[in-house]
């Protein structure tokens, strides 16, 4: 498994080239997915290939679109998305899955899936640093309540962003 891992990391990094912005997101949401994974139980070629690829579509939109919106990822994702895939020879069900879940992954509740809801939750816990004001405390603790969809996904967000870090 983790050679599979491996190969989709290697490939997206190739994709993303100099965007090392893109790389990081990327490997930071993966490496959260993958510990929603452990409490949630989802499924781990679908969740590990979700994470790695989900904005994998982010340039075609800029390109075609102008946007990075979440909606333009989310057409452009999935076809990108698709080859890579096929390339590493995942099975065809395991493909249209991952290409699902990439097409809403800015669009909760089409998908309820354990394994679209750590994609989606894992991405949130990375985004949360850079959507909201994490200083505002209290404020932060109402979002985590409404965005999270896990309740792993809640209780990591409030480990990382809400507990007194020990400065000992
Ligand atoms: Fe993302």
């Amino acid at each position: 498994m983790e050679v599979l891992k491996d190969d989709l990391l290697r490939t997206m990094e190739d994709y993303f080239g100099d965007d090392s912005r893109r790389i990081n997101h990327a490997r930071r949401v993966t490496a959260y997915a993958e510990r929603l994974l452990e409490v949630e139980g989802g499924d781990y070629p679908i969740v590990v290939g979700a994470g790695v690829l989900h904005d994998i579509g982010i340039h075609e939109a800029e390109r075609k679109h102008h946007s990075s919106g979440g909606k333009y990822q989310e057409i452009e994702g999935p076809p990108i998305a698709r080859g890579i895939l096929n390339r590493l020879g995942f099975e065809k069900a395991q493909v249209d899955e991952i290409c699902e879940i990439i097409a809403h992954h800015h669009s909760p509740g089409k998908i309820n899936s354990a394994n679209f809801k750590i994609l989606y939750d894992a991405d949130w816990l990375v985004n949360l640093a850079d959507e909201y004001d994490i200083k505002d405390k209290k404020k932060l603790a109402g979002i985590i309540e409404t965005v999270f969809l896990t309740e792993s996904g809640k209780a990591l967000a409030r480990e990382t962003y809400l507990e007194e870090k020990d400065s000992g």
